[in-house]
């Protein structure tokens, strides 16, 4: 540890996610100035993992700043809401023009959006950052989500690319665009993260109620899953979950879970931007409502006695063929969940006046982030092709494996409803394949109804304008307009 040169970078807040972060970057040989609350925490680090680069602790926020380089880039990593601003205003007064305030925690992006207008207007950056990964991939290379301006990527992207996930070479991070756009697009991976987990779990349960298979069996069909292209970090750690043994019981560890889902809000976060913005996210939506439908307890035991139909597991062909019917299932029910997400990003985008490349973004997605997958190579492919694409559900690649596996799809939510096996993930993303290809949908009979009890007009097909038919009491039109 040398203490003579002045640090690039300083982080406060050293908790598990600042204090990998900060190991991160020193173990990339940048030296980096140590902040927290409490000295103990700073002492521990330097203590601990002090021989792994060059770290410069400091024990006051006067001190922290003197140590940084100029101009000063000061990574906040705190808890998101009230403690951030508390931060914030605590390093602001000690800052000058040109120096950047990187906030790496899961905070909500409009916060994000007021925080930078605020400290824009003193001259100082202010770069909300997602970073995916957890723990591990703090220390060994997250997914690096920067907004903030232009100007602030210039001297923070190096530092970031640097220490972030590399896949074929190229750095996870890339500037998602200005203000909030970094801790918007973190929020939709959020989302999205919850969209795939609750199909895995589906999966699970489906095989399992529907095909008899026991947990360690399901661990084997995940692992041969994790070989072809549903190839995903998070497919990778179920198949873990459930190969594992409780050691106190001898029982399956699934077993002995409470099976009540929380959540800390990014994923609710997503859903209510996602109705605010008009975008069908129902893959994410359902993701959230079956966490809080897990977490219902006292409307679950009340519920307990509700009729349903036997559940005798499949046999013969239908269950020969069941673990790879449900591997389609997830497929395409996950190609809907990322194409709606992307739908959202491009959405906020517009909304918010960000220049996103969706393509970009999948793929700074590829690595280090807990949405990891092999299939986003194909997604960064899409969109390469074509930046403007509508839906990734048009895109020739996905196009086709979705209608390929649409039979399958179609079964498998056919079997769980016959079962009365749950699978909300799956049957809103068939609903929303089907919706979207629809000829017609029945949106024109809401118009109707609508322009009946409110005269809320309607357009038609035939003719451009607005129209009202009035309606007699009895309900017959008794003329148009
Ligand atoms: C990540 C994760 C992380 C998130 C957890 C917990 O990208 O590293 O998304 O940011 O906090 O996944 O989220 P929930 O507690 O809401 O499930």
């Amino acid at each position: 540890m040398r203490m003579s040169k002045k640090a690039s970078i300083g982080v406060t807040g050293l908790a598990v996610m600042g204090r990998n972060l900060a190991r991160n970057l020193a173990r990339h040989g940048h030296t980096v100035a140590l902040h927290n609350r409490s000295e103990q925490r700073t002492k521990e680090l330097v203590e601990q993992f002090g021989d792994e680069g060059d770290f410069i602790p400091a024990y006051s926020a006067q001190e922290f700043v003197d140590a940084l380089e100029r101009p000063r880039q000061v990574v906040i990593m705190v808890k998101a809401g009230a403690p951030t601003d508390a931060v914030i205003d605590e390093f602001v007064p000690l800052l000058e023009k040109g120096d950047v305030i990187v906030d790496a925690g899961n905070a909500h992006f409009a916060d994000t959006r007021r925080r930078e207008a605020a400290l824009r207007e003193k001259g100082i950056h202010f770069v909300g950052t997602g970073v995916s990964g957890g723990e591990e991939g703090a220390l060994h290379g997250p997914s690096i989500m920067p907004g903030g301006s232009k100007e602030s990527y210039q001297s923070l992207g190096p530092l970031f690319e640097d220490i972030s996930a590399k896949v074929d070479g190229e750095p996870c991070c890339t500037h998602v665009g200005a203000d909030g756009a970094g801790h918007f697009v973190k929020m939709v991976h959020n989302g999205i993260e919850y969209a795939d987990m609750q199909l895995i779990a589906e999966s699970f349960d489906l095989l399992r109620g529907a095909g008899g298979y026991s947990p360690a069996e399901i661990a084997e069909v995940f692992r041969t899953w994790n070989s072809g292209r549903l190839d995903s970090y998070l497919i990778e750690i179920t198949s873990q979950v459930l190969a594992h043994t409780d050691a106190a019981s001898g029982k399956p560890f699934v077993d002995i879970v409470a099976d009540q889902a929380e959540q800390k809000g990014t994923g609710r976060w997503t859903v209510q931007i996602g109705l605010d913005l008009g975008v069908p996210i129902s893959g994410i939506a359902e993701a959230v409502f079956a966490r809080s439908l897990s977490g219902a307890s006292n409307l679950r035991e009340a519920s307990r006695g509700l009729g349903g139909p036997s559940r005798a597991p499949l046999t013969g062909s239908a269950l020969d063929t069941f673990a790879d019917d449900v591997e389609q299932a997830l497929y395409a029910s996950k190609v809907v969940a990322y194409a709606q997400g992307f739908n959202q990003i491009q959405a906020g985008g517009a909304e918010y006046g960000w220049d996103i490349d969706l393509g970009k973004v999948a793929s700074i997605w590829r690595g280090g982030c807990i949405i990891r997958a092999k299939f986003l190579n194909d997604i960064t492919a899409a969109y390469a092709e074509e930046p403007a694409l509508p839906t990734l559900l048009t895109s020739g690649g996905f196009r086709k494996a979705v209608e390929d596996a649409q039979d399958s799809w179609r079964s498998v939510i056919s079997t769980a409803v016959r079962l009365g096996i749950p699978t909300p993930g799956f049957s809103t993303a068939l609903a929303y394949y089907d919706g979207l290809r629809a000829e017609r949908l029945p949106a024109a009979l809401v118009q109707g109804q609508r322009d009946y009890f409110g005269a809320h007009t309607y357009r038609r097909v035939d003719r451009e304008g607005s129209f009202h038919t009035a309606w007699a009491a009895d309900g017959r039109p008794e003329s148009s307009a």
